[in-house]
């Protein structure tokens, strides 16, 4: 920030002199002091003085003066810089004019003319610390209303979570609840497999609710930054190729084709290789639980420049511009439904990012309406 100024004006050469000699000789050179000798000079000055980025603490102004009078001059200024300390210099008659400049300008005091240098010395130094501890106070209480905003924003994070958290564990828990107490009493009227069918369905449902605990833990850790991740050189063909191959069989239920496409043997990346399995998993299992039925998926995995990428396709029902620009934020179920009744929770692709973050990757979206999707991570590599 640029230097603190003072600005006096006084119609008198003689008393703008001694404004600033008494002023220099209780602060020295700490503040730039501007002299100007009416009202609209004065202005002129204040502008410039903004236009150079300082801050303006104090006005120290006579209060005859041809033109513009000290109170209107100071009337200006206090609407502009409400924070700005006034002080007028006035003769004995002109009492009505400084009530008037209270009002109008929160005048700080008035001194009569001719003032007694003690008490003009003790005035400005006052003047100037009330401007210092008004500015501190301002700060902090800036300081204090970002950490409240952050406070209103975590308390609507935390009720969302329970609201997410309660919605979607009730659900599969009560289902659990009914099959279980249809097991105990009917149990001597349901055949094998039939108990065999209800058993699956509550193993199906514990599925969900795991995973949904899984990722609530997961976002839980990376906001209270624990996440502890080590990066290593990993080929990272072989992973990629056992996840393909599981959800290709999985992709098999919707009748939706899965493409694995590599040209090396080898991508050296540095990554930590469950974190890559979980950004893979996601991308994969979202290309698959967002694609109608009967659709193909790729996945392509590249060398670009000294960055290794993994690319997911799919022919999906593609994103909207805003439904991208929400893609990665927390709770986010967008327009796209599961279209095999599959479960979403609205964090994946949350988490995708920062943990591809925490690897120094990146992630992006390129998708056109109706057209389908391509997920990108990039991962550096050792070279
Ligand atoms: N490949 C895709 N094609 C179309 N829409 C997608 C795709 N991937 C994600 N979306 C949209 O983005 C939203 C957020 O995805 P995200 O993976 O974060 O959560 P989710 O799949 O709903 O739940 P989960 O937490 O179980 O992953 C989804 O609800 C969906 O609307
Ligand atoms: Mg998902």
């Amino acid at each position: 920030m640029n230097e603190l100024a003072i600005i006096c004006v006084d119609d008198e050469p003689s008393i703008l002199s001694s404004l600033e000699m008494e002023i220099k000789a209780v602060f020295g050179n700490t503040y730039l002091i501007e002299l100007a000798e009416n009202g609209e000079d004065a202005l002129e000055v204040y502008e410039e003085l903004l236009e150079d980025g300082h801050e303006i603490a104090l006005v120290v102004s006579d209060y005859i003066m041809p033109k513009m009078k000290g109170d209107e001059l100071l009337k200006r200024i206090h609407a502009c810089s409400p924070k700005t300390i006034k002080i007028m210099l006035t003769g004995q008659a002109d009492i009505e004019a400084v009530g008037h400049t209270i009002r109008y300008a929160n005048l700080y005091r008035y001194i009569s003319k001719p003032w007694q240098p003690t008490d003009f010395r003790l005035t400005i130094k006052e003047a100037i610390h009330t401007y210092l501890q008004n500015q501190k106070i301002a700060s902090y209480t800036s300081k204090l209303e970002k950490t409240n905003q952050s406070l209103i924003k975590l308390n609507q994070d935390m009720n969302e979570f329970l609201g997410i958290a309660t919605h979607d564990l009730k659900n599969p828990l009560s289902a659990i609840r009914g099959w279980a107490e249809m097991i105990a009493s009917d149990y001597d009227d349901m055949g094998k497999p039939e108990v065999i069918d209800v058993a699956n369905l509550i193993v199906e449902s514990s599925h969900r609710m795991f995973e949904l605990i899984r990722n609530l833990l997961d976002v839980n850790e990376i906001e209270s930054g624990k996440m502890n991740i080590s990066i290593e050189s990993l080929n990272v063909l072989p992973m990629l190729q056992a996840l393909f191959e599981y959800y290709a069989q999985q992709a098999k239920t919707k009748n939706i084709h899965l493409y694995f496409h590599a040209v090396e043997n080898k991508y050296l990346a540095l990554v930590s290789a469950n974190t890559l399995q979980q950004i893979m998993d996601n991308l994969i299992s979202n290309a698959i639980k967002y694609s109608p039925y009967n659709k193909n998926v790729h996945i392509r995995i590249s060398q670009v420049e000294n960055k290794i990428r993994c690319e997911i396709q799919d022919e999906g029902p593609g994103l909207s511009q805003s439904d991208q620009e929400k893609l990665f934020e927390k709770f986010t179920r967008l327009t796209p439904k599961p279209t095999g009744s599959e479960h979403s929770t609205g964090l994946g692709l949350f988490i995708v990012k920062k943990l591809a973050n925490a690897l120094n990757g990146t992630v992006w979206c390129q998708s056109e309406l109706g057209k389908g999707t391509s997920f990108f991570v990039e991962f550096p590599m050792e070279i």
